[in-house]
């Protein structure tokens, strides 16, 4: 099974954001994960579309967007223009869900679904099988650098059976607490897409990082 790190620019040094993507990307990421809130949806505010758009000459990494935002639909547009490849957003954020994941592949991006710790599978129900992503949530979100929350794991394997289920190609992406010393847990269960902010940009050596991470996960 492929696995994929995203390094989320989060945890970068805002102030050399560009420099930054350019050294995951050369460190070995396999995505840049972009985390989007608005103060309403969630109580923090980051970036929008115009950073997304400036980030995007510098990598050619696919962009995998993490909307924390509400309402949804007003903003994907922009995003896609902005040369977002993924965008993911959280289902009590908007008024309708498959709405929404129709919208997001008209203006050609990968769709996925976000689910919060306590937020049920159920909207999976009727989902699962239009998404290209589902992105579980090991924290609430909000914050970088918080405590991985271990309840999500039997989610995780959940999920992973779902997916087999369906036959079709879902990437299975845990963003939220995950470090070099819990990865190979969180892969076990089923997880192939990796989110990690402080433990990438929290570490002087990227590559080294990354490296390790991989290493964790049997893979080199
Ligand atoms: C939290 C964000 C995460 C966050 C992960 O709301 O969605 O992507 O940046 O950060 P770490 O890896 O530091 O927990
Ligand atoms: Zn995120």
């Amino acid at each position: 099974m492929a696995i994929r790190i995203a390094p989320s620019i989060l945890a970068a040094d805002f102030a050399r954001l560009g420099e930054e993507v350019r050294a995951v990307e050369a460190a070995g990421a396999d995505l840049i994960h972009f985390d989007v809130m608005d103060n309403h949806y969630v109580p923090n505010l980051t970036v929008g579309p115009l950073v997304c758009a400036a980030l995007r000459p510098h990598v050619r990494l696919p962009i995998d967007v993490h909307l924390m935002v509400k309402p949804v639909d007003r903003i994907v547009a922009d995003f896609a223009r902005a040369g977002a490849n993924l965008i993911s957003f959280h289902p009590e954020a908007t008024e309708h869900i498959d709405r929404t994941i129709a919208l997001i592949r008209e203006c050609g991006c990968k769709p996925g679904l976000a689910f919060n710790p306590a937020t049920p599978l159920a909207y999976l129900d009727h989902a699962l099988e239009k998404l290209d992503l589902v992105l579980l949530m090991s924290v609430n979100p909000g914050f970088g650098g918080q405590q991985f929350i271990g309840s999500v794991l039997p989610k995780i394997a959940e999920v992973r059976r779902r997916i087999d289920a369906t036959g079709r190609e879902i990437w299975l992406e845990v963003d939220g607490g995950v470090k070099i010393d819990n990865i190979a847990e969180i892969a076990a269960r089923g997880a192939d897409t990796f989110v990690a902010g402080s433990a990438v940009f929290g570490t002087p050596d990227y590559a080294a990082t990354i490296g390790e991470m991989r290493a964790r996960l049997g893979v080199v």
